[in-house]
């Protein structure tokens, strides 16, 4: 099913289900029809994620959604209770949602969360089934005259995030043959113009000439071209006066990885590897809604796009490649392949002498070991702004856990011929990947996000839904909006 969003002051009368959220405690709202010990009896007792359908003899579906402590229920409560009720009423066509009015948290906040969870969940990949249509539907989101303002924004705002979040898993789905970085690179540009960005596309020749020797590497083995593509959002209320901050966002685009020379095994995870872009689709995705959230700061986007193929022509171990930033490094594994590409980006990010850069990456396996499939890995050089992504990964819940940028690690990247190796052994692997991305970095202010584990899932949860997830894209749409300027290193 395919929701258009709409907002209400009460419950449409000609909705199939409502949803009306039911706190922990306190009473329960007339309208569901059941009270506390019914629903208790039912093994409803209020809490977020638990949905309960109860059933009558005409009317709409009514649908109990626990919301929790009503008083404390956060953002990410709200968007969960509506991802839940997303699942419980997939079969219906239209469906509307009280919950803005139960709560405490404000009503522009419950509002986009509530889009959010709800068109989260219900997202699915449908464009290589056969099925022919998508049936469409509607959600309406209710809330109290008194909230209205409040709601209606929020409710606005849930639509351009949620669609960014759609556009990054839309792309991460797509297979190696359906998404190459020529075909990344047009989704960029058209979705660019639709967005009122600026786009510059750099295929190999020009790639040749900037000396983007790492995205040239990894591209060696493969018969598709590399892209680069540049993004640029320019605040309107910035022209003439100068913007809040400039930031850069650098993705990793690799569109499949296959390990290369190095090649990885037949099993699950080297299937997953068509989502190995999902850093470059965030971004994208991200700077999609810069102009229509008003975002005051500038900002940069390079998606570094390539497949990474092993062939008689692959990059070699052994090798040695020279860096836009003419640093060198010695190939000891192939499939170490995304830091090559980003030591470009980050050489490009710091040319553009932005405030801070921030880049996105399913980068190591070592990350997803250390902190699970659900919790990205942030890493950084400069505390105040590693704080600024901890702070809007917390409140777009998108987990994130700082690990040291740990220097003495250094050396394992050591090599006796060049510069460094691109691997450092076989310990701290989401730390030695980011110390090899900090030779790139020079004096800017530097967070780097491996969204290895997170990149997709396996089965629904909350406002995740099984394969990829979009991970990073709120999160960058919110570091964006409230990024400052922070001090300069040392
Ligand atoms: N794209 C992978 C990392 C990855 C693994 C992402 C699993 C998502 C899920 C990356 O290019 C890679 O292959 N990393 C290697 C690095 C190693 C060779 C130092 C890894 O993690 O094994
Ligand atoms: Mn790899
Ligand atoms: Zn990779």
């Amino acid at each position: 099913m395919t929701y258009s969003v709409s907002t209400a002051r009460s419950l449409p009368r000609s909705a199939d289900a409502v949803g009306i959220a039911v706190a922990t405690s306190g009473a329960v709202p007339r309208g569901v029809g059941l009270g506390r010990a019914a629903l208790a009896a039912h093994g409803f007792d209020g809490k977020v994620g638990q949905t309960l359908v109860v059933p009558s003899a005409s009317g709409p579906t009514v649908v109990a959604v626990g919301i929790g402590d009503a008083r404390k229920a956060s953002a990410a409560d709200v968007r969960n209770a509506a991802a839940a009720f997303a699942r419980a009423t997939a079969k219906h066509e239209k469906v509307a949602l009280s919950i803005v009015d139960a709560v405490s948290l404000d009503a522009r906040s419950a509002g986009q969360a509530v889009v959010e969870g709800f068109l989260l969940a219900s997202y699915r990949f449908h464009q290589l089934k056969t099925t022919k249509s998508v049936p469409s539907g509607t959600i309406t989101v209710v809330s109290s005259a008194a909230k209205a303002r409040g709601a209606d924004a929020g409710v606005e705002r849930g639509q351009v995030t949620a669609d960014a979040v759609r556009l990054a898993r839309d792309l991460a789905n797509l297979p190696p043959a359906h998404l190459t970085a020529r075909m990344l690179a047009d989704r960029a540009v058209t979705v660019a113009h639709a967005s009122g960005l600026e786009v510059e596309v750099f295929d190999k020749d020009k790639i040749k000439v900037m000396n983007l020797g790492g995205l040239l590497a990894v591209n060696k083995g493969s018969v598709e071209p590399p892209r680069m593509v540049k993004l640029t959002y320019t605040p309107t209320s910035a022209r003439g006066k100068s913007a809040t901050g400039h930031l850069v966002m650098v993705g990793k685009g690799v569109t499949y990885d296959s390990g290369g020379i190095s090649l990885k095994p037949s099993d699950a995870s080297h299937a997953n590897m068509k989502m190995d872009m999902s850093g470059a689709a965030a971004v994208l995705a991200a700077m999609s809604t810069l102009a229509a959230l008003g975002c005051t700061s500038k900002v940069t986007g390079f998606l570094m796009c390539t497949d990474n193929r092993p062939s008689g022509s692959a990059m070699a171990m052994g090798d040695v490649l020279t860096f836009r930033n003419g640093k060198t490094s010695e190939i000891h594994n192939t499939d170490a392949e995304g830091r090559l590409i980003l030591a470009d980006g980050l050489s490009l990010a710091v040319e553009a002498k932005p405030h801070a850069i921030v880049d996105i990456a399913t980068l190591t396996g070592a990350c997803m070991a250390a902190l699970g499939p659900k919790i990205a890995g942030v890493i950084g050089s400069d505390q105040k702004f590693i704080d600024q992504v901890v702070g809007a990964a917390q409140r777009t819940d998108e987990p994130v856990w700082q690990l040291p940028l740990e220097r003495s690690y250094r050396r394992f990247l050591d090599s006796n011929i060049a510069d460094m190796k691109n691997v450092g052994g076989p310990y701290g692997g989401a730390i030695t990947a980011a110390l090899f991305l900090n030779e790139f970095t020079g004096d800017v202010p530097w967070a780097h996000l491996d969204i290895a584990g997170p990149m997709s899932v396996d089965g629904d949860e909350g406002w995740l839904s099984r394969g990829a997830t979009g991970f990073g894209t709120r999160l960058l749409i919110e570091l964006a909006l409230r990024f400052t300027r922070p001090n300069a290193r040392r």
